[in-house]
């Protein structure tokens, strides 16, 4: 079934500003190909807002971590360690590389990379982490950055869905050397397809520069630090056109305003489904006191494969359209082929059967959330 017969979709993206007005001007500047005023524009809002050294737009956030991985100049047998309830790209982006994806389970309470779980997983092989901020709910980043620093690792934050969250009053994205960004359709904010590098250790500025733009030194060419560009590294066309730059800059300059509707949304949820969740044996999010979570998206776990099946029916019935989120990593096709057996990691195996997510888009008006919540309370799971 296609989401246009749902009354209420899971995601519906909106303009919140300029958007059109800015993507008219890129035309009209005749630079609408990469790297070109809107693209500047997006850099330097992410460079400031967020306090990272350098932050490059890419096609997506799957590239941002074929970039990442490009980076690390990993070599066949390398492992990189990721959670099993994660995004494909997150394993995928190594994996291309010649690396060897280590599953980490989860905790069951953020269904964050499960930070106990690390030493035990670290060999002579491993290279980097990767911890991905799920919901926009940063990891335990303390420990992580603790145990990659005594064991020289190197870390790689999948900030897919956290743009804007904090962990300890820092902005999640700033932690790793490296980290990804996501501008796809379903994000808080958006360009339809998009992403960006986050670049926090200086050392790979110049190079990722260069993996970005085919592998040549065009960057330093149009600085005006060397006479010609040529063919000096490994690389890939990781660079949007300047149209979605211009897109995604009005999307950034409407970003409190964002943030502060999906927030009320986020919190609206959370308020009026706390006693049909007690009464029902549902678990809401969880959000530890150190997170200023992004408001990415509202998750609920049933208590079987079967009620959140049944969940999904419901309010299909109703024209709403929830969803599942990932099927573990580890017990996938590809997974089973790097070793992942059922049971490795048992919270992400019970969590990914359990979890449904709620319509969450910026624009989610008063009435549509009230049919959904109406509609959710009178299940009985
Ligand atoms: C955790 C995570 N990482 C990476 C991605 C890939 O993002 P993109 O679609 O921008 O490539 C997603 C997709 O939603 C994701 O959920």
């Amino acid at each position: 079934m296609t989401e246009a017969r749902y009354d209420i979709p899971f995601n519906r993206p909106s303009l919140s500003g300029d958007e059109l007005k800015y993507l008219a001007e890129a035309v009209r500047m005749g630079h609408i190909s990469g790297d070109g005023f809107y693209t500047s524009k997006c850099h330097d809002f992410l460079e400031r807002k967020l306090g990272v050294r350098r932050a490059l737009l890419t096609t997506s956030c799957t590239h941002a971590l074929e970039l990442a991985a490009l980076l690390l100049d990993l070599n066949k047998g390398d492992e990189i360690i990721l959670p099993a309830f994660s995004f494909v790209s997150t394993a995928n982006a190594f994996v291309l590389r010649g690396a060897r994806p280590v599953f980490a389970d989860v905790r069951p309470d953020t269904l964050n990379l499960d930070e106990e779980k690390l030493p035990h997983l670290i060999t002579r092989n491993t290279r980097a982490v990767v911890p991905m901020h799920y919901a926009g709910v940063g990891c335990e980043m303390d420990t992580i950055l603790e145990i990659a620093r005594n064991q020289n690792l190197a870390v790689i934050e999948d900030n897919a869905h956290g743009l804007f969250g904090k962990y300890r009053d820092r902005f999640l994205g700033t932690f790793g050397c490296l980290a990804a960004q996501s501008f796809h359709e379903t994000k808080n904010v958006t360009c339809g397809e998009g992403g960006a590098l986050l670049i926090n250790d200086e050392r790979f500025i110049e190079r990722a520069e260069i993996i970005r733009q085919k592998g040549t030194d065009r960057t330093r060419f149009f600085r005006g630090k060397v006479d010609k560009y040529s063919w000096v590294d490994l690389g890939s066309s990781y660079l949007p056109s300047d149209i979605l730059a211009a897109f995604l800059f009005a999307q950034f300059e409407a970003h409190v305003q964002i943030q502060a509707s999906r927030e009320q949304i986020w919190q609206r949820y959370y308020g009026e489904l706390k006693d049909w969740a007690d009464g029902n044996g549902v678990r809401l999010p969880v959000v530890p006191a150190e997170c200023d979570q992004a408001y990415h998206l509202f998750y609920l776990l049933l208590p079987s494969l079967k009620q959140r099946q049944r969940f999904i029916l419901r309010l299909k019935e109703r024209g709403i359209l929830s969803v599942f989120h990932y099927v573990p990593l580890h017990t996938s096709k590809m997974g089973r082929r790097y070793g992942g057996m059922p049971g490795d990691c048992p919270v992400a195996e019970t969590i990914s059967e359990r979890l449904v997510r709620l319509p969450f888009y910026n624009q989610l008006s008063e009435t549509e959330q009230s049919r959904v919540i109406d509609a959710i309370r009178e299940i009985r799971v």
